[in-house]
């Protein structure tokens, strides 16, 4: 990554700050995590498997991060909570949580199992919930922040991603919510919604064969996100420079979700050969 963010903010912003990241063992999470790596964070990552999280911990460590990493699934809280105390014996309490960890596919709700439906929420929305319990103790001793990884599909309904928009407004709820009692501790709360992104599963996933070329026809911007272009948003969230920001919801997605484009639905269900 080019790490535009360092021409822009001092490379110790972050000294002496430990950054925890769900999820972030790869995609929009690890970029995440090199942006806070670039500016002096610490940085821990769980997420599924291991060998992907010892990957991203190399990749951070050569950024000058100290890093810590954890096998720990967000459904399973008890695995967050042990994360986030190694965490702190290895690296100090948490200042910024982003909650990253997200799973999706595209079903048509008619063809969606119940379990199908339960496991995007319970990965999106009731993990998110658990990291952001499991360290509240972190946060409150920190006056730290969080910030949740949401979506497009939170506010605007796109086809096929019925279990994904009831997860990620959800999520955006529960970021308004936690602003809004945890303000009293000095912990902020906000959320991004990021568009399409270069390279990552979920353009794999929710653009496959050629939707995603010509679903940049709908990117007021006329390209795909960068991860930089989200980590320099998270960043931004976590510092000082957002010190009165808390509640909110940014999106950075190129303009691609303004309403007015019908583009992403016709692609999606031609690509999926007229189902739905
Ligand atoms: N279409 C429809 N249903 C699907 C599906 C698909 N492509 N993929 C999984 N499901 C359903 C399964 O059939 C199952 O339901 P069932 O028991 O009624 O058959 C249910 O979802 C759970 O699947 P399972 O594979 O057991 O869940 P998991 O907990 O191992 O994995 C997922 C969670 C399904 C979200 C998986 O896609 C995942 O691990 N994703 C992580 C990465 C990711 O999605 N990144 C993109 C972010 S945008």
């Amino acid at each position: 990554m080019s790490m535009t963010l360092t021409e822009y903010l001092p490379k110790d912003l972050f000294a002496g700050k430990t950054v925890f990241v769900t999820g972030g063992g790869s995609g929009i999470n690890l970029g995440v995590a090199k942006c806070f790596a670039a500016v002096g964070a610490n940085v821990a990552i769980c997420g599924r498997t291991v060998e992907k999280l010892e990957n991203a911990a190399r990749a951070l460590e050569m950024l000058g991060a100290q890093t810590t990493h954890a096998v720990a699934d967000v459904r399973d809280y008890e695995a967050l909570e042990r994360a986030f105390e190694k965490t702190k014996e290895e690296l100090g309490p948490i200042h910024t949580l982003v909650c990253g960890a997200a799973g999706n596919f595209l079903s048509p709700a008619e063809n969606l199992s119940a379990n199908g439906f339960k496991s995007v929420v319970d990965i999106d929305l009731l993990g998110s919930f658990n990291a952001s319990r499991a360290a509240f103790e972190h946060l409150e001793q920190t006056k730290g922040n969080i910030i949740f990884i949401s979506a497009g599909q939170a506010f605007t309904p796109y086809f096929a991603q019925a279990h994904a928009g009831a997860a990620k407004a959800g999520v955006d709820n529960l970021m308004r919510n936690l602003a809004l009692e945890w303000g009293r501790y000095g912990i902020r709360s906000n959320s991004i919604a990021p568009g399409p992104i270069e390279g990552t599963e979920g353009m794999r996933r929710l653009a496959p064969g050629n939707v995603g070329d010509r679903l940049k026809q709908a990117i007021p911007l006329g390209r795909f996100g960068t991860v930089e272009d989200v980590g320099q948003a998270a960043v931004f969230l976590a510092s000082p420079l957002a010190s009165f920001v808390t509640g909110t919801l940014l999106v950075v997605d190129g303009g691609q979700n303004l309403p007015g484009s019908g583009l992403y639905t016709r692609l999606i269900m031609a690509a999926m050969g007229g189902e739905g």
